[in-house]
């Protein structure tokens, strides 16, 4: 039986480069000698990824209620669990995911402002109990994160999403929102500044994710 995996995460506000983070920890990882698998929410399995295609593209004005982008992220959330992240760190490798239940309790609890005891009960049954060893939170400021996420739109003609399209105050209360939830969970939440370099965000990223190695 090999070890156990190690589980990490990013989080952050749209714009604020984790997956970029992501990706680059998966490899810093690799480069170790470790096994790392690499994933995003919602997607990352066939059926994660129809329901991504749900949420993020059904216009609003078609009424996916609140209640029911809970649970389909959820549901997402489920199926990656049991079919990749369990079986992944049970093998002993190491798990990197582009954003995993605190995205739910951030974006739907603080920028919706949807019941967040109800969905802390939903997260458990989604994430089959298990959590992050650690969870990297990727820091910008809204204008920062707009500016970015502007200048990407700029380059690949790409339109914005469902909750990229969201207002100025619904992205003020998501960043709100996870450094609050960050000082609720100071154990396993880190918060980074992302404002930097990617070089300098990945260092710091890298410091941390080191420790669990030792
Ligand atoms: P994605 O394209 O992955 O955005 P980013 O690259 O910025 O992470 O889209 C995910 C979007 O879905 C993002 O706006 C955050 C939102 N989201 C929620 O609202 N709740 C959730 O539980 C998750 C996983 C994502």
């Amino acid at each position: 039986m090999s070890e156990r995996g190690c589980f990490l995460t990013f989080e952050g506000p749209d714009g604020s480069g984790k997956s970029t983070q992501a990706r680059r920890l998966a490899d810093r990882l690799r480069a170790e000698g470790l096994t790392a698998v690499q994933v995003r929410e919602p997607g990352g399995t066939s059926t994660g990824e129809l329901i991504r295609a749900l949420v993020q593209h059904t216009p609003s004005q078609e009424g996916l209620c609140s209640e029911a982008e809970i649970l389909l992220f959820a549901a997402s959330r489920a199926q990656l669990t049991r079919q990749v992240i369990l079986p992944a760190l049970d093998s002993g490798a190491w798990v990197v995911c582009d954003r995993y239940a605190d995205s739910t309790a951030v974006y739907q609890g603080f920028g919706r402002g949807a019941d967040l005891e109800a969905i802390v009960a939903i997260n458990r049954v989604a994430t089959v109990g298990i959590e992050p060893d650690a969870t990297f939170l990727i820091d910008v400021s809204v204008p920062e994160g707009q500016r970015r996420l502007a200048a990407r739109r700029a380059e690949s003609d790409a339109t914005y999403d469902r909750m990229e399209g969201q207002d100025i105050a619904f992205h003020e209360r998501v960043r709100d929102g996870y450094r609050v939830w960050a000082g609720r969970h100071p154990e396993r939440i880190f918060t980074i500044d992302g404002e930097r370099e990617a070089d300098a965000v990945e260092q710091d990223v890298w410091a941390l994710a080191r420790k669990k190695l030792l």
